[in-house]
């Protein structure tokens, strides 16, 4: 008889990576499987945006693999990437502010060759977002913070990516607009079935929002489990999540 295996949708191995010569992530290894939403949390400094980052390509990579959807990324351009379908909203400089709305939208959609769906695409960005719609031709850089994020997120689904992994998408929100925002990416996983990866500071905050949390402490993966398990771990939370809100 033969085995079927499910491939993990990402799947880090023994990354070590870094700026320069530089290691920041110390030999990280972790799986996101189809349908998950993963909170990636830790202190500053932790290394959670540099390891996204080497995920997308935009590091150096002096070992280990990634993999998605079962293609090597390693070390792969980020246009490469992309094109794959794994979308990626930064932490800084996410929109081009010289552009309006709508130009962000369909420069974010420029991998999808057919026109109907690149239509379809952005039919359901704005149905998701209609904040965007209205402000259409206006430029990105006068959007206020909440809905320039949600311009990032939408830009990012014109991809139609199959995994959307956010760096902090919500910090300088206020709390009533980041819960909005959260409130969207938790639509985004159960109606358009994106397997999302979330950095947040607020651990509590992301991890009510997913299905398993990540802890990385020092380039480390310093612990993986539920969020109930993170979150009831009163040790953990001291000793790993230091001055983190929880
Ligand atoms: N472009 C860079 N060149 C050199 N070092 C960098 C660069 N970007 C980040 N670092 C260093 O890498 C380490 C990890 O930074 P990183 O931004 O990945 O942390 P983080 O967990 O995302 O922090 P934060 O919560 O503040 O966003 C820090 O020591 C930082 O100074
Ligand atoms: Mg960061």
């Amino acid at each position: 008889m033969r085995f079927k295996f499910r491939l993990p949708l990402l799947e880090v191995q023994s990354l070590i990576s870094g700026y320069g010569k530089m290691a920041i992530i110390q030999g990280v290894s972790l799986t996101i499987e189809p349908g998950d939403f993963v909170a990636l949390v830790g202190p500053n400094g932790s290394g959670k945006s540099t390891l996204i980052k080497s995920i997308v390509g935009l590091t150096n990579i002096f070992e280990g693999k990634v993999s998605f959807q079962g293609a090597d990324i390693t070390s792969k351009k980020p246009e490469y990437v992309a094109s794959l379908k794994l979308g990626y909203v930064p932490q800084i400089s996410n929109v081009f502010t010289d552009l309006t709305v709508r130009e962000n939208l369909e420069m974010g959609g420029t991998i999808i060759k057919n026109s109907s769906q690149r239509k379809k695409l952005m039919d359901q960005v704005v149905g998701l977002f209609p904040i965007l719609a209205s402000r259409e031709h206006q430029k990105a850089g006068y959007l206020s913070g909440g809905e320039r994020q949600m311009l990032a997120v939408g830009r990012a689904l014109m991809a139609e990516p199959k995994l959307l992994i956010l760096d902090e998408p919500a910090a300088a929100l206020a709390p009533k607009m980041a819960d909005q925002l959260f409130e969207k990416l938790s639509e985004i996983r159960t109606q358009l079935g994106v397997t999302i990866m979330l950095v947040e500071q607020n651990a509590r905050r992301a991890l009510s929002l997913s299905n398993r949390g990540i802890v990385l402490i020092q380039g480390k993966k310093a612990f993986e489990g539920t969020p109930e398990q993170i979150l009831k771990d009163t040790e953990l939370i001291r000793l790993f999540l230091g001055e983190l809100t929880v």
